[in-house]
């Protein structure tokens, strides 16, 4: 169900769990110091209980209310890149009412929100609102109030729809609690070459830190649609198969020889375009609708064709997107 921004504040403010809009995908928001609430959201995605949920706040003034220190370069980078989509790994203080939303963690994982509606409920409500993607655990992340409306629609008290989100992929998530170095957790939209240009002159190594126990996405299959989707490098390997999706670039689609092309719609192989190499934001911003319509296909198996993504922010983030995807 469909509701305002008013009634999104009044229902969070009394406990409610409703989805919201974000510039990087929907979020599903519960007030993050309410206990009963947070534990709404575990049981309505089925996310594990020892997986912690992202704070998301209206200001550095609010975050420091909960934070029992940042460090100067987290503080640097927040001033420059925040709101926005870029989430850092912070100290709570001893104590904190958000340490149930962190599953019981000395450390949470904070944002301040770009999107204007968002951003204005988080003014309003005055709290800070745990929200992981809105999605059942283990599936793809929704863009857009639709794809939240078929994934957790009778589940949760209201979804407030603020179009569909800009970036597409989830928010950037760092670690730079230690003097001289720049963790990226999990890639996105900001990448190294965005914090490397901001800390010009600065002694910080940045780098990608994407495995490990620690690492937030590492430890639960993720961004996976129904369909089993799995990898292929050549569209060779595909001769014998019949009734799947092919997921591709379209410079790749272009490049399929019309034999090809022929044979695969005989066989009933449906390709499905990613977009353009050379349209990266493109690409994030249709990746999660793309991977749903896979399912929406009604096929047994899904293969993608791999392509690279260049080193760029986006890139680096799709790829790790589709890598994570693939079974
Ligand atoms: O863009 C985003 O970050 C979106 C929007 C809604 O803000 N949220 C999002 O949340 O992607 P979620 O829960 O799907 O992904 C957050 C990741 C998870 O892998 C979680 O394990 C990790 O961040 N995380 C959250 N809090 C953490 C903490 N205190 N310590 C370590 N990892 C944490
Ligand atoms: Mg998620």
């Amino acid at each position: 169900m469909k509701i305002t921004l008013q009634q999104a504040v009044k229902l969070l403010a009394a406990g409610g769990v409703v989805a919201v809009p974000t510039e990087t995908v929907y979020g599903l928001a519960a007030r993050a110091d309410n206990p009963e609430a947070i534990s709404r959201i575990y049981a309505i995605k089925n996310r594990p209980a020892d997986n912690p949920l992202i704070c998301h706040f209206h200001s550095v003034a609010q975050i420091r209310k909960y934070a029992a220190a940042l460090s100067p370069l987290t503080l640097l980078l927040l001033h420059k890149f925040s709101p926005g989509p870029i989430s850092f790994l912070i100290e709570l203080k001893p104590g904190s009412p958000l340490r149930r939303a962190s599953a019981g963690r000395k450390y949470m994982v904070a944002r301040i929100p770009l999107h204007p509606m968002l951003l204005k409920l988080l003014r309003e409500l005055d709290a800070p609102l745990a929200a992981p993607s809105a999605n059942t655990s283990g599936r793809v992340s929704t863009t857009t109030a639709m794809m939240v409306q078929k994934d957790l629609g009778s589940r949760i008290d209201g979804v407030l729809d603020g179009g569909p989100s800009v970036i597409g992929l989830e928010s950037t998530i760092v670690d730079a609690r230690k003097d001289g170095a720049v963790k990226i957790l999990r890639p996105g939209v900001v990448g190294i070459y965005e914090i490397q240009h901001l800390l010009k002159g600065k002694k910080a190594a940045v780098s990608y830190q994407v495995s490990g126990s620690n690492t937030p996405g590492t430890r639960y299959r993720h961004y996976a649609p129904e369909t089993p989707l799995y990898r292929i490098s050549k569209e060779r390997q595909l001769k014998d198969e019949s009734h799947c999706v092919l997921l591709c670039t379209s410079e790749d689609l272009d490049a399929m020889s019309p034999a090809t092309k022929s044979a695969f719609a005989g066989k009933g192989v449906i390709v499905l375009s990613l977009g353009s190499v050379h349209q990266l934001s493109r690409v994030a911003r249709n990746l999660f609708f793309t991977l749903t319509r896979i399912d929406e296909m009604k096929v047994r198996k899904a293969y993608y064709l791999e392509n690279d993504w260049g080193s760029s922010s986006l890139g680096v983030a799709i790829r790790n997107r589709l890598e994570k995807a693939c079974g």
